[in-house]
């Protein structure tokens, strides 16, 4: 039966009219019997949905081999679906049977329903705010190791492939978290574990969107080399389990006043009423890692390419940072939560350049959105950036312009959600932003930018695997002679 209850409130003095199918919505046309199925498997799939918002509207379908699927861009509309979970909607269940098949432990970000609630309860008590103090020395100690790669790169005339060196920053940061051991790609080249992990990702992405399953006919070298990297990646997770359990016999304090994120979640995993074992935490060790990782680094990789082709915003962000911060190569927490205009630009970057454009859900019931009726097993995809960018919605949408986020009256506020919303907002974020900000404090502390941007001089394109990359970005960088006391 419909659900009774529309999910998304009408907007003001709407009259309430009869519900609209989605066979009735606009949508382009695609090729016969398979649809618009190829579209899936664009590296600028992201760019295609906004376009198509732009020219069919807030609401139009798409069509999948005999599959309509819901395409939502309206800001409203968006933030009361994603409210609607985990009751109304979940994750798309090819997630979780193709994250299964490969051998990836379920973890928060596929789990559904009680599990869901469970694991959610667990993964938040590891970013308790007074956790993730205690993790602040970790996060400084790989940012130093970044410090010493660039400086390294700076004395060499060496250009920096951006992507890969933040990579390893985001790597190192939360592979110390999440597997409580120190992982370092910043100084060596390549960690084991690491060529294992970077298989699994962008696999999981190519067979999400693959419209046949060639890897069950025909499996590959790479499948082959993708299944023993997961057996790989499993059996060493179990071991980082094992290793921190013993850590914790032996200290047991480390249960109140864990010292990372592992710790955290086996303290919570163990209370008496969780409901979790450890190939639950097994699970999130990898979820950690897989959602922390590429976000975080194609976020700030964006932030410094938009900043370096924005020279006021540029010169501003490195007075903030090379006046309010005493000691660059020791930012304190305390410092580092200061720096306002570091944050406006970071948010007006994620704004701009949302790694994840786009949030596929699919429906548990019949329900009603607007007033589009949408049968239980749909897919509905949720277009995070298209109503944050409109010019009749935010002044100089199109701008680079981070001032905007330090008045008090910004509408883009409202409309920009990078980390999604409602239950199953990103858990992570105040690590990333934290991540993003220590990356943007060691980088305009230490050195002065000679050059950021693409081999050819075009802006770099958008790459979607998953989460949305920049392609190609460069860097070269001059170290700074003074940077350990105040330039007042
Ligand atoms: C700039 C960096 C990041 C961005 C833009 C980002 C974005 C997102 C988005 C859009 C979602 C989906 C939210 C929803 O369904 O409403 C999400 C979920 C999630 N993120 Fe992040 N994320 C980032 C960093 C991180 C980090 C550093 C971690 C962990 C260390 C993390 C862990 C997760 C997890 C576990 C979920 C699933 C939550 C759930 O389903 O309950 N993310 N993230």
């Amino acid at each position: 039966m419909p659900n009774p209850n529309p999910i998304s409130a009408p907007p003001p003095g709407h009259r309430p009219k009869p519900a609209r199918q989605i066979a009735d919505l606009p949508g382009p046309r695609g090729l016969p019997i398979l649809g618009n199925a190829l579209e899936f498997r664009s590296p600028s799939l992201h760019l295609a949905l906004e376009a198509w918002a732009v020219q069919y509207g807030p609401y139009y379908q798409l069509r999948a081999v005999g599959r309509r699927i819901l395409v939502l861009s309206d800001h409203q509309v968006v933030a009361s679906v994603l409210r609607d979970r985990p009751a109304a909607f979940s994750r798309t269940a090819r997630l979780r049977e193709i994250g299964q098949e490969m051998g990836l432990q379920p973890g928060l970000f596929s789990a559904e329903g009680d599990d869901w609630m469970r694991q959610r309860r667990m993964v938040m008590a590891g970013f308790d705010p007074g956790h993730v103090r205690a993790y602040y020395p970790a996060l400084l100690k790989v940012a130093q190791r970044l410090v010493q790669r660039w400086t390294h790169a700076a004395q060499r005339g060496q250009t920096i492939v951006l992507q890969s060196d933040l990579m390893r920053y985001t790597v190192d940061t939360i592979a110390g978290l999440a597997f409580g051991a120190e992982v370092d790609t910043l100084g060596a080249e390549g960690d084991v574990i690491q060529q294992h992990l970077d298989k699994i990702f962008p696999a999981l992405f190519r067979r999400i969107t693959a419209p046949i399953p060639m890897w069950r006919l025909f499996p590959s070298r790479a499948d082959r080399a993708l299944a023993r990297s997961m057996v790989e990646v499993n059996h060493a997770v179990d071991n980082f389990i094992a290793q921190a359990r013993l850590r914790m016999q032996a200290e047991p304090q480390r249960h109140s006043q864990p010292k990372n994120l592992l710790e955290a979640m086996l303290a919570a995993a163990d209370r008496p009423d969780s409901g979790l074992n450890d190939a639950h935490v097994a699970g999130n060790v990898l979820t950690m890692l897989l959602a922390g990782e590429d976000t975080t680094a194609n976020s700030i990789a964006l932030m410094i390419y938009l900043l370096w082709t924005h020279p006021q915003a540029l010169a501003r962000a490195c007075a903030e940072v090379r006046t309010r911060v005493q000691d660059c190569q020791q930012p304190t927490m305390e410092e580092v939560a200061g720096l306002e205009f570091i944050e406006a630009c970071m948010h007006e970057t994620m704004r701009l350049k949302p790694v994840g454009p786009q949030l596929p859900l699919q429906a548990n019931a019949d329900v009603l959105v607007g007033d589009v009726q949408v049968p239980k097993g749909t897919i509905v995809i949720n277009l995070l950036r298209r109503d944050s960018v409109r010019e009749d919605l935010v002044p100089q949408a199109s701008r680079f312009e981070p001032e905007r986020w330090l008045e008090a009256n910004n509408p883009a506020k409202r409309l920009s959600a990078p980390f999604g919303a409602g239950p199953r907002i990103c858990p992570g974020r105040y690590l990333a932003m934290s991540e993003m900000k220590i990356a943007m404090t060691v980088l305009l502390g230490h050195f002065d930018i000679e050059f950021v941007g693409t081999a050819d001089g075009q802006a770099p394109l958008e790459r979607l695997s998953f989460a949305m990359m920049p392609v190609g970005l460069l860097m070269r960088l001059r170290t700074r002679t003074r940077t350990t006391s105040l330039t007042r």
